[in-house]
């Protein structure tokens, strides 16, 4: 079974954390476009929706990603995927239809 949440839209650079039961999610939005993945990062645990989140460069591909606060893992906010492990953050589904945003939970 799904299930989708809404948020109202906010501007570039800012975000937003809401609990679905036992789970926070983290919405980012960077650069105009939102991300919506679990707070949690798979090495120890850590709110990693409040890491700093880089811009793609030329080194690596083309999404950005954010460093989990701890110990500065990094993680493609798009995919969740580490980039140097197997080890993935779950993320979720966005659409935005004007100010609201809406999440879909898996
Ligand atoms: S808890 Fe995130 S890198 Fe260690």
């Amino acid at each position: 079974m799904s299930e989708t949440i809404t948020v109202e839209a906010f501007p570039p650079g800012e975000r937003r954390f809401i609990r679905v039961e036992n789970t926070e999610i983290a919405i980012i939005n960077h650069d105009g476009t939102y991300h919506a993945f679990k707070n949690w990062c798979p090495h120890m645990g850590a709110p990693l929706g409040k890491g700093y989140v880089s811009t793609p460069n030329d080194m690596e591909s083309d999404t950005p990603k954010i460093a989990c606060p701890f110990h500065s893992w990094r993680f493609d906010i798009e995919s969740g995927k580490s980039t140097f492990s197997d080890l993935k953050v779950p993320t979720f589904d966005i659409v935005r239809e004007g100010t609201e945003i809406h999440i879909q939970l898996k």
